[in-house]
């Protein structure tokens, strides 16, 4: 079974399909981090607007050296945010998403376009999402436990910026798929969104 997560910033999805993958016993690809990584080697280079070396960054990536830990910033999240409107970046990450996706058994994957581009025949897909307001409230608790020094004010503004990039561009905006189930976490604590998520995700299995 495939299932397809995708949603805004801090909706939710990550944790969500962490914990759906465990459930089923599938492998699980946070596609997020493949942005963030892209967008850490061309802000190290000093070209993050330059579309050929993130489409290059993009092409050479070595998927097996990622490290959620040091991804997961908030700066990383807005650069992600720049490369990841590129036409060309998200060719280049489209072959390995397909074949994470084609394993057998099935896999989770979770992001902004998996259940409208790269896996449209998904069993089962989620589209998470909370207010701006409690999505700000869980990032910048996350990223206080990490140790970055931001104001909530800072990352409630990242967020609708964010938000406003990624649905507004015309690669793979960020769109709820037709047939995707829409999952709002915004009064949901993690116990209770996962519950809901899993009677979701039951249900399609059963094929209602
Ligand atoms: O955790 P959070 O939702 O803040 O971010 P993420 O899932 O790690 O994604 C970071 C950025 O990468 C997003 O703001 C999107 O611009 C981009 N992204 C995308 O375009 N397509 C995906 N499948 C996943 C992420």
């Amino acid at each position: 079974m495939v299932i397809a997560i995708d949603g805004p910033a801090a909706s939710g999805k990550g944790t969500l399909a962490r914990r759906l993958a465990a459930y089923y016993g599938l492998p699980h690809l946070d596609t997020g981090l493949l942005y963030r990584a892209v967008g850490a080697i061309v802000l190290a280079q000093g070209r993050l607007q330059d579309e050929a070396a993130a489409v290059e960054a993009a092409r050479t990536l070595d998927v097996a050296a990622l490290d959620p830990d040091t991804l997961r910033t908030a700066e990383l999240g807005e650069a992600a945010s720049v490369v990841a409107a590129r036409g060309g970046v998200r060719a280049a990450l489209l072959d390995l998403q397909h074949r994470f996706a084609a394993q057998p058994g099935g896999a989770v994957l979770d992001g902004r376009d998996i259940g409208t581009v790269i896996c449209p025949k998904a069993q089962a897909k989620l589209f998470v999402t909370a207010t701006p307001e409690v999505r700000a409230e869980r990032r910048h608790r996350e990223l206080i436990g990490r140790g970055e020094d931001i104001a909530y004010a800072a990352v409630l503004a990242d967020i609708r910026k964010r938000d406003e990039r990624d649905s507004a561009r015309a690669a793979a905006p960020l769109v709820q798929a037709d047939d995707a189930v829409l999952l709002d976490t915004s009064a949901l604590d993690i116990a209770q969104a996962f519950e809901a998520a899993l009677t979701i995700v039951e249900a399609r299995r059963r094929g209602s």
